[in-house]
Parts: C-alpha cells; sequence; structure tokens
C-alpha cells in the first residue's frame, strides 16, 4: 500500500513537493506548471510547480537535447511533464528556502501539455494585485499557495464537522433549492416558473422550515451542508449565497443543542491546530452582552468594556449628559487604555466616526501620561464627579475617556463600535488568538421603526420563554426567546433557537408580526398543518461556514474562503454574471422588463 493516494491514479509519479534527498538517484516523472525558467550559461533550470510545491528541474543539453530545445521555449504557466533523475544539488546550489532545496531533477524525456497565455498578474505567493483583478482570473489566482491553502483549510472544517456529526448520528439530508420564500430578514432572489406563468420560486435563505419538517417526520437528528442565498447588502462578512451548516434535533432543550455544537466545535479545532479554546464555553446573556459590550457579538479578547456612569452624572451641569438621563437615556464611558497622548487632530477623528455611527457628539478627557488633563466637558463637573468617574473607568495617567449620553440603543451601538475601532487602531488583539462564547437568551420581538410593526428578532419559528407566554400580545418587547448564537472573535459565526411545535404558538406569533390570518394560512399554512400531527419539541442551530473558515484561517473577508466569491456589487468578473438574458428566455418566463 502506498503512504498516501498523492501519485495514485495520475501522469505523475511523484509530487513536486516531496522529493528530498533519500530519493537521490530515483527516476521521478512530475508534472506541474512552469513558475520561473532560468537560463544559466547552456543550462537551463525550470522551477516546476503543483498543488505541493515546487522542484528545481534541469534542461541539459548534453543529457537530452529534444528536452533542452523544449526547455529554451518554455514560458511562465505552460503545463509540463518531465521524467529523469533526481540528483543532489551541486556544492553552493542548494536553497534551504525550499522543502525540497537539496534536490533537482535532470529532464530526459519531455512532453509540452499544454502552452499558456501571459498571465495577467505574477502567480506569486505574495502579490498586491487587486481583489477584482484576481477574481476575474480566480483559477489563475487557485494556483497560488494561499488561496489553494484556504480552500484546503476550508476541505479539513467541512470534513471534520460532516464527520464528528455523523458519528452522532445525524442524517444529512439535502432539501429543495426552487422553494416558497422563508423569511430571515433579507430580501429574496426569486426564479420565475416557465410552467406556472406569473408564479415565482424563491431561493432559500435558509432550510428554516424544511428541517423543521424533517423533525416533524421523525428523522430526530438532521444536518445538511447547504447553501443559503439572502439578497442583502454585501460586506467583508456577507455574500449572497453562503453555506450554511445546518443543523436540527428533537426531543432537545437548549443545552443539549449548545452541548453537542460544543463537542462538534471541540473536533473542529483539534484537526486545524486550534488549542486556544476550551470548552465549556461561557454563556452571556444578552441583556449584558449589550450592556458590557454594546453588542450581542462581543469580542473578548480585550477589555475596553462599556461603564454606565448615569448615577455618576446624572445632577451634573454637563446639560448634554443631564439632559440625555432626563430623557430616559444612559451615559456611559470607555477607557482606551494609553491613549491618552494621541493628538487632537486624531481624537477629532474619533469624533468624526462616533457621528457617522449615529452620535449626536462625542465628549472625551484625555488622561495626559505627564499628569495634564485635557478636555472640553471637564469644567461642567465638580472634583468629586471627576473623581468618581475616575475611580468607575479605572484611569491612569495615559488615558483617553470617551462618552455617549443618548438612548442606550446609540450609546451601545457608538461606543461598542469605538471599543472595536481603537482595538484595531491600538492592536490589542493578538493575531491568531480566539475567544468563542454563546450570547443567550434575545428577546423575541423588535420594533420595526420602518414598518411599524413588532418583527421576531432571530425568526418568528423561535419559541417564548414558558414564562413570557401571557406577555406575547399585551407586552411583546418583554418577551424572552430560546435563543442562542455562537460569538467566534467578535462575529455572528452561529445562530440558533428552540422551535415552536405547536399550531397555536406559532399562529399567534405570527399575527403578533403583524400577519391576518388569511396570509398565515397563504404563506404558512403547510407548516402549521404539519405541527398540529404530533411536532415534536425540536431545536437547532445554523453555523456561518464561510466565516468559521475565516476566522480559524485568520482571513479578513469571507471571499478569501470562497472558490468563486463575487464583489460587493454581488458580481462574477469572471463570469460576467449576473448577466442579460435573451428576448426569447424572457418571453418563455413571461416577464417583460420595464426600463
Ligand atoms: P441566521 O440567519 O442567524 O440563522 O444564519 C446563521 C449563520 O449564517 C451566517 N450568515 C452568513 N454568512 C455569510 N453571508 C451571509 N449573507 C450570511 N447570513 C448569515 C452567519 C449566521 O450566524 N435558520 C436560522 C438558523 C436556525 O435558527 O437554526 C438562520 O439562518 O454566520
Ligand atoms: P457641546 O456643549 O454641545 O459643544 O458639547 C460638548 C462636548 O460634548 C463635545 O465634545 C461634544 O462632542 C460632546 N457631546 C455632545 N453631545 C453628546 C452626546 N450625545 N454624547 C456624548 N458626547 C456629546
Amino acid at each position: 500500500m502506498p503512504e498516501d493516494f498523492a501519485n495514485e491514479y495520475s501522469m505523475h509519479t511523484r509530487t513536486c513537493g516531496e522529493l528530498r534527498s533519500g530519493n537521490i538517484g530515483e527516476e521521478v516523472t512530475l508534472c506541474g506548471w512552469v513558475a520561473r525558467r532560468r537560463d544559466h550559461g547552456g543550462l537551463i533550470f525550470v522551477d516546476l510547480r503543483d498543488r505541493t510545491g515546487i522542484t528545481q528541474v534541469v534542461f541539459d543539453p548534453d543529457t537530452a537535447k529534444d528536452c533542452f530545445e523544449l526547455g529554451e521555449r518554455m514560458r511562465p504557466e505552460w503545463a509540463i511533464e518531465i521524467t529523469g533523475f533526481v540528483r543532489e544539488r551541486p556544492e553552493d546550489t542548494a536553497n534551504p528556502d525550499l522543502p525540497t532545496g537539496d534536490i533537482d531533477v535532470v529532464v530526459n524525456e519531455c512532453v509540452i501539455l499544454n502552452e499558456s497565455a501571459t498571465p495577467p498578474f505574477p502567480l506569486d505567493d505574495d502579490i498586491d494585485t487587486d481583489e477584482t483583478t484576481r477574481m476575474r482570473w480566480r483559477y489563475l489566482d487557485m494556483r497560488r499557495t494561499p488561496v489553494a491553502n484556504a480552500l484546503r483549510l476550508r476541505d479539513t472544517v467541512t470534513w471534520s464537522i460532516r464527520n464528528a456529526l455523523h458519528e452522532r448520528l445525524f442524517v444529512e439530508i439535502e432539501t429543495p433549492i426552487l422553494g416558497k420564500s422563508t423569511p430571515e430578514g433579507a430580501r429574496d432572489f426569486i426564479v420565475p416558473s416557465r410552467i406556472n406563468p406569473g408564479h415565482f420560486y424563491a431561493l432559500p435563505q435558509s432550510p428554516q422550515l424544511f428541517k423543521q419538517l424533517t423533525q416533524i417526520g421523525g428523522i430526530e437528528r438532521y444536518y445538511q451542508v447547504a447553501r443559503c442565498f439572502r439578497d442583502e447588502d454585501l460586506r467583508a462578512d456577507r455574500q449572497p449565497e453562503f453555506t450554511q451548516v445546518d443543523i436540527e434535533m428533537s426531543f432537545v432543550t437548549e443545552d443539549d443543542v449548545m452541548n453537542m455544537m460544543e463537542d462538534v466545535l471541540a473536533e473542529v479545532f483539534e484537526a486545524v491546530g486550534i488549542t486556544d479554546v476550551s470548552f465549556p464555553l461561557d454563556r452571556v446573556q444578552y441583556a449584558d452582552a449589550m450592556a458590557i459590550y454594546g453588542t450581542d457579538r462581543p469580542d473578548r479578547r480585550f477589555g475596553m468594556t462599556l461603564v454606565d456612569i448615569s448615577d455618576i452624572v446624572r445632577d451634573s451641569g454637563f446639560k448634554v449628559f443631564s439632559g440625555a438621563l432626563a430623557n430616559g437615556g444612559v451615559v456611559k464611558a470607555i477607557n482606551a487604555k494609553g491613549a491618552g497622548d494621541w493628538p487632537r487632530a486624531q481624537i477629532d477623528k474619533l469624533g468624526d466616526l462616533a457621528l457617522e455611527w449615529g452620535a449626536k457628539g462625542m465628549a472625551w478627557i484625555q488622561f495626559r501620561s505627564e499628569g495634564k488633563v485635557n478636555s472640553p466637558i471637564t469644567k461642567f463637573f465638580s472634583d468629586d464627579e471627576i473623581e468618581a468617574i475616575k475611580a468607575a473607568l479605572d484611569v491612569e495617567p495615559g488615558d483617553l475617556v470617551m462618552f455617549g449620553a443618548d438612548s442606550a440603543a446609540v450609546v451601545n451601538e457608538v461606543l461598542g463600535n469605538m471599543r472595536l475601532h481603537m482595538a484595531h487602531a491600538m492592536n490589542l488583539v493578538e493575531p491568531g488568538t480566539h475567544d468563542l462564547c454563546w450570547v443567550v437568551n434575545f428577546p423575541m420581538f423588535r420594533y420595526d421603526e420602518d414598518e411599524k410593526r413588532y418583527a421576531a428578532e432571530h425568526h418568528p419559528f423561535t419559541r417564548v420563554r414558558d414564562e413570557d407566554l401571557d406577555k406575547i400580545e399585551s407586552d411583546p418587547l418583554a418577551c424572552g426567546s430560546y435563543s442562542y448564537d455562537i460569538v467566534m472573535d467578535g462575529f455572528e459565526m452561529g445562530g440558533g433557537t428552540i422551535r415552536i411545535h405547536t399550531p397555536e404558538l406559532q399562529r399567534r406569533i405570527l399575527r403578533q408580526i403583524g400577519m391576518t390570518d388569511e396570509q398565515i394560512d397563504e404563506q404558512f399554512g403547510f407548516l402549521i398543518t404539519a405541527l398540529g400531527f404530533g411536532a415534536p419539541p425540536h431545536g437547532g442551530i445554523a453555523l456561518g461556514l464561510d466565516r468559521l473558515v475565516m476566522l480559524i484561517g485568520g482571513y479578513d473577508s469571507i471571499r478569501d474562503v470562497i472558490a468563486f466569491p463575487k464583489t460587493s456589487s454581488g458580481a462574477d468578473p469572471m463570469t460576467g454574471a449576473p448577466g442579460e438574458v435573451s428576448r426569447r428566455q424572457l418571453k418563455e418566463a413571461n416577464i417583460s422588463i420595464n426600463m
């Protein structure tokens, strides 16, 4: 048995990454691409590259004249096959930077498999080619080690998740792509039905309802590596199509789902060599996450937490603060330790950012390291008030304290963002370190100001906490839910809930988010009917696979871990999607374009 399959089922007998001094004297056949060609006084050296690495091959006219002539013609990215003998590199020519640097291969047979056009950018590991160009030529980009490694990491992660779930008796089930709208809070992509004029499928925002139906179907443990489609504004961590590890279980509580997920993630982290995450993970109450970090996806790898100083400044002479409190708001502050000596212009820039994030202003106090205090607002406070602020924020010389005074929502948003901004600016996070936690017990509803109605905070299939069942209509914003997000390094990496499993409660919740009984029957009649056939208590979770791989690999964007990603305008620069379609296709789909 071979040790591995790298050279099975292949034209090559060895890969370009594996030859060492122990192979000297062996005859080998290698296949790959010309990475670099050097002409050296009668000899031609080619760095031959395949998926595993680079081997130097030597064309010597005295060994094989015909091969040497081919070697003279070769250009970067030509695909070639060579056969030759492995030899020790002549003294002083070994390359310690290359794992194969002690040897080279002297060619005695050579086939040009395919010539190549000149690549639009160098296919080296370190390049500064812009991302759109790399996306347009993604198949060339993929020949570069960092890109190929990202795809391999993704495979390792996916494979270990599948393995862990399969071992735990989960069944992978595919659900339809052409379906009916499942609301997850984004717009649907819709697909016209040719044979049902005027009717449309919606691509799934997630397999949510189908996975619940598998539980009503008695499958008990479902999973799927599922493609999801959401027409929303794109960001570094959002693509219009992305992949979820989608999971659903019956006869479970929140603890069961979270424990299962932790066990699976422990196996994944072991597979990828992450050792600084210990289980069980902390469970942070949603309300605490918002109060302390200003966000429901806290990055806890650094401090600078939000401190409520409302009680200290309630009666102060600073009208901005006392006014915000009189209006039912809060005053909070963060202490950026070590930013106390920042120049004024830089602090003003922070203020501009705060305005962009929705603040009306950003008061600050600079405690300079030599002891001086600079601030536009200290004159409004008594010495006692200043001392109390210093004590609450653990202020030392060299610190910069920034304040937010507004509704709790605005203050949390602004100071939560400022906290992340400062951590980034001050390099407070050690690269390669990780922090995971659960954020639990989200509210069931939020009020949607644009639509003037209540909306489900997660989705409307989430179960309201038993103790809040009598408040659904009378005090919806006070209703909690059985819900849990898993947060990794400040990103929402996954989320799930225990579901409603009775028709009556499902109808109540849908009514509460503004649906009429008629709309409920039209859109979700099939679900409500199904819940009426002895639906088991059930719940689940979905991990954002792209985000998980991005965070494990330390990439800046999920585009880095997607083979063929889309740009921020949802386009694929390689294929040109989205594109126009022919008149005939439009006619067949019964669509006319009005623009
Ligand atoms: P949710 O909408 O929270 O839950 O999605 C689950 C996870 O999917 C990832 N994600 C995305 N990743 C990339 N691009 C996007 N546009 C995008 N949108 C979401 C996130 C997120 O945590 N059906 C429920 C799950 C459940 O209740 O079981 C759902 O889809 O990492
Ligand atoms: P003013 O008295 O309006 O000039 O404000 C004095 C300081 O308070 C300035 O630094 C403002 O940026 C800041 N400020 C104004 N409104 C707020 C607010 N809502 N929250 C925090 N700081 C504010």
